[in-house]
């Protein structure tokens, strides 16, 4: 009989770089010549079935004529295919393809290729290195960033995954022009999310630059890949695993992503956040965090970048205030809710504590006037 003590103290550098550019797939190449990720000289592209044609066959021939060993794997897209058969599907193909521990996952896509593929990275032969090619404002908003990776179940989204950071985020905002209207009003929904919990700046810039934003002007589409990332960075620099901080970026989303599971996706993320974000302002407004006029301002914006506004005929209100307790936020049976402070910030119940419980009541009442 004996006790051993196993000693396993880590310091962890998990820091990397974000960058915003237009056209950075020879950056990307350069980066992996100049040993973004050591000597790996092999590179498993995920991607799915849009994306493939639009920027990732291209990536690959560019890393096959630099001499690498590259392979494309590619599922179906939407947020229906985010799932663990997805995973499973993929980590197949790779051992088939002969993938082992001696590889690097580049995910090029939208947020649900930066999820999944992050998460399958972090599982695949105990943990590979990955980057992410970001495609959509969505994923340069928030998906890529911030190195939360995970998949949907049936029951809700994002249940099963991983704190994963990735070795290199890029942001090609040239990759914005061939996203649909809709893809663009749906990233929109977390940068209006990024400017309610720290900016009123980017709220007024918003406000004033819409229909550049909507026309994808170049400027201004700067602007915000750049303003969203240093929102977002800098709050995961301060909280990494969501213990205080982090639950700001859960804005909106305790109603938002119980809707989008109900909906069945037939809402976009972003359509969902929308409505989640107009459930937020009335909350605030009755907890007396936001004036009247600071609510309506925001329902105007979301309305301004063509975002729902209303919970659509199709849904049923009663599933939906069930299904608000698969939030991750829930502890100890109750729903908690992060509460905007006018614009631009958030309330801090306690120190470090951004989330205050709501009764089942309160939630279904603000859920039924929308
Ligand atoms: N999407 C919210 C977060 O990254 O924490």
């Amino acid at each position: 009989m004996g006790i051993f003590n196993v000693e396993l103290k880590k310091v962890v550098d998990d820091s990397y770089k974000i960058e915003i550019g237009f056209h950075l797939e020879d950056t990307l190449i350069n980066d992996l010549k100049n040993g973004l990720v050591g000597n790996i000289s092999k590179f498993a592209l995920i991607t799915d079935s849009i994306v493939e044609n639009l920027y990732a066959k291209d990536i690959l021939e560019r890393l096959k004529k630099e001499g690498y060993t590259a392979d494309l794997f590619v599922f179906e897209a939407g947020e229906k295919q985010k799932t663990r058969q997805t995973k499973e599907m993929i980590e197949d193909a790779m051992l088939e393809r002969g993938y082992r521990r001696d590889c690097c996952i580049i995910a090029i896509g939208g947020g649900v290729v930066t999820d999944l593929a992050g998460f399958l990275a972090g599982t695949f032969g105990r943990g590979v290195p990955f980057i992410n090619y970001a495609t959509t404002l969505l994923a340069a908003a928030d998906a890529s960033v911030g190195g939360k990776t995970a998949v949907d179940t049936p029951l809700a989204t994002n249940l099963i995954g991983l704190f994963n950071q990735p070795k290199k985020v890029y942001l090609d905002i040239a990759t914005w022009q061939t996203l649909p209207a809709r893809q663009i009003y749906s990233g929109l929904a977390e940068t209006i999310k990024h400017a309610c919990i720290s900016s009123k700046e980017l709220f007024e810039f918003l406000e004033n630059n819409m229909d550049a934003i909507l026309s994808i002007d170049k400027n201004a589409c700067e602007h915000i890949a750049n303003e969203n990332c240093k929102i977002k960075y800098q709050v995961v620099m301060k909280d990494e695993l969501e213990s205080g901080l982090r639950e700001i970026l859960n804005l909106g989303h305790t109603v938002g992503r119980a809707i989008e599971t109900v909906s069945d996706y037939q809402l976009l993320h972003g359509e969902a956040l929308s409505i989640g974000l107009v459930a937020e302002v009335r909350l605030a407004t009755d907890l007396g965090y936001m004036t009247k006029e600071e609510a309506d301002k925001v329902v105007v914006l979301l309305s301004k970048a063509n975002l729902p506004i209303t919970i659509p005929e199709y849904i049923d209100k009663e599933q939906l205030v069930k299904k608000l307790y698969t939030d991750k936020k829930v502890k100890n049976g109750r729903l908690r809710f992060v509460v905007q402070k006018g614009i631009g910030d958030v309330v801090e119940f306690e120190e470090g504590v951004f989330a205050t419980p709501i009764d089942e009541d309160v939630a279904r009442q603000i859920i039924m006037s929308i």
